[in-house]
This record gives C-alpha cells, structure tokens and sequence, in this order.
C-alpha cells in the first residue's frame, strides 16, 4: 500500500494503474474507520483493480459549534485497516494540501436538495460535501467511487452532482453496516456513554417496525412516522430532530408510501447526533 499525503504523491501513485488502463475505484471517509467503511472498501475491490482510500476531515462540511475538534481520529490505526483490506493507495492529506488558499472561491451545491432533511440542521453541510467529494473525484480520476446508504443524502446529492456535470464516474451503494442491536455504525458511535449507547439502538429498531408495518400493508405516511416518533419517544435520552418519508431520487416527501420511498431520520441521543434510515421493501 502507497501512503500520499500531497495530490502529487497521489498522482505519482496513481501513474502505473493509469498507463496500464487499470480500474481504479474510490471510497471517500473521514477515517476513524469501522465495518461500515470496511464494507465499501471490499465493495470497490470487487469491481476494480486499484482501489484509493482517502481519509481527510473536510473543514468545509462542519458548521460553526459542530464537532471538528473532537471529531475522532486514529491515523495509524486507519492505515493498518485499509492495508488489511488490500487498498493499493491511501490518500491523506493535510488540510493546506486540500485547501491551498484556506478557502475556495467556487463550490458545487444544490439549493433544493442539500437544504431539506440533515441539511436543514446543518446549513452549508452537503456544499462542503459535494464541494471536496468533487476534488477528491477530480484527484484520483477513478472508474467508481463508493458510498454508503448510511448517509442516504449524501448519496442522493452526489448522485445528482455526476448526473448534471457529467462526471465520468460510477456510484456505488454499500448497504448498511449494523452493530448486533441494529445501530448503524459511525465513528460517532464512540462518544456515546453506555446508557446513551442503549437508547441509540432504538433509531434502527423504530425504522425496523414502521419497515415491517409497511410490509404488513400501511400506506398512510403519518402513520408510518407515528411508528417511528413512538418508538423513539419510548427513550429518555433521544430527542429526534425529523422523520420523513422521501422519495429515492429528489427527496421530496411522499404523500403515499411506496417501495422504494426513503423512510430518513436524525435524533440527538444525549449530545450525539445520529441519523438512520430504510428503503422501503428493502429488509431494514
Ligand atoms: P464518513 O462519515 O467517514 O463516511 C465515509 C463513507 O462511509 C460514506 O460513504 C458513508 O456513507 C459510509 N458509511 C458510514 N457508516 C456506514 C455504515 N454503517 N455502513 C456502511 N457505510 C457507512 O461520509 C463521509 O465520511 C464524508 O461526508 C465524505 C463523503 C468522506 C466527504 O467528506
């Protein structure tokens, strides 16, 4: 495995697969990585013959208050794990690297769609979003990138981004990686305390339930998020912030339920954020 930490040292990486017209595929993080960012490592190693991991901790796609500072990281441990997954290059670079001049003048962004859902509670998220998985996509030139169902709007946002400026790439979908009671996994899980830890679970179980009442026959909207805000209400420690039903491409909310449809929620569980969600028909 080639460790880069400049965009030349990545391009220099990346030089033998280009001349050899090799396929290479791309898996974004922000490291700190778990059995979620595992799954898509494995999911580009099936389809491509070079695969690029990159770890770096956008700036960009943190609003002011939010946790940059404490967002968790373990570098060395990062490179161990994607070397034991057979990644060929590991991208790291250091902030200046992504952002010579601190700032951009230009960013890539979709006023309709990255300002429902998460982007709501987090103005300017998905712009620092689209904005470095844009760099990173014109860095490394790869045949697939891939990205996780986790982070249903920012798959869909970045979908839409290769669609309308014609990026010559293919998105990939790895489906969501759970821990034993369901909780998705994140690197945000970590600074979750045990009781929190707990409740946590009830984000994936109450998906779970409005998903098996959807299979038992209910359309109605209100009642499939009724399902949900019990469910969540049923612990101390949850506040949710929304729960929607979305259509699969742009997002808009569903008046009747459909397979497909995106059943998409964000809940505080003591000071952590999370965010789960289900396609319906699909098994949660
Ligand atoms: P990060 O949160 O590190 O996630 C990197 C990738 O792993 C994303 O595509 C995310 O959807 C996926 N992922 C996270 N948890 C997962 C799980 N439990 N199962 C499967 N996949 C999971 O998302 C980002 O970083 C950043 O926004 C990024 C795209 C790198 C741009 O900075």
């Amino acid at each position: 495995m080639i460790r880069a930490t400049t965009r030349s040292a990545l391009r220099e990486a990346l030089g033998p697969a280009r001349s050899d017209g090799r396929r290479v595929g791309l898996v974004p993080t922000m490291g700190f990585l778990h059995q979620g960012h595992v799954s898509l490592i494995d999911l580009a190693r099936e389809s491509c013959d070079t695969v690029v991991v990159s770890v770096f901790v956008n700036p960009m796609q943190f609003g002011p208050g939010e946790d940059l500072d404490r967002y968790p990281r373990d570098i060395e441990r990062d490179s161990d794990i994607a070397r034991g997954r057979g990644t060929d290059v590991f991208f790291v670079p250091p902030i200046a690297e992504m952002y010579p001049a601190g700032t951009v003048e230009v960013v890539v962004d979709s006023p309709r769609l990255a300002d429902r859902l998460c982007g709501a509670f987090r103005p300017g998220h998905f712009r620092g979003v689209l904005t470095v998985v844009a760099k990173l996509l014109n860095l490394v030139t790869p045949a697939a990138a891939v990205f996780g169902q986790k982070d249903y709007q920012q798959l869909a946002l970045i979908r839409h981004m290769v669609r309308d400026l014609d990026l010559p790439v293919d998105i990939l979908r790895g489906p969501t990686v759970r821990e034993f009671d369901g909780l998705a996994l994140s690197s945000r899980n970590t600074f979750l305390g045990s009781d929190e830890r707990r409740d946590a679970a009830l984000l994936s179980r109450s998906l779970h339930e409005a998903g098996a009442a959807f299979e038992a026959g209910t359309r109605n909207v209100s009642d499939l998020t009724r399902i949900v805000r019990e469910r969540l209400n049923s612990g101390e420690l949850v506040r949710p912030q929304y729960v929607e039903l979305v259509g699969p491409d742009r997002l808009d909310p569903v008046e009747t339920a459909s397979e497909g449809d995106v059943l998409a929620i964000a809940a505080h569980v003591g000071a952590t954020r999370l965010i789960d969600n289900i396609i319906l028909g699909e098994a949660a």
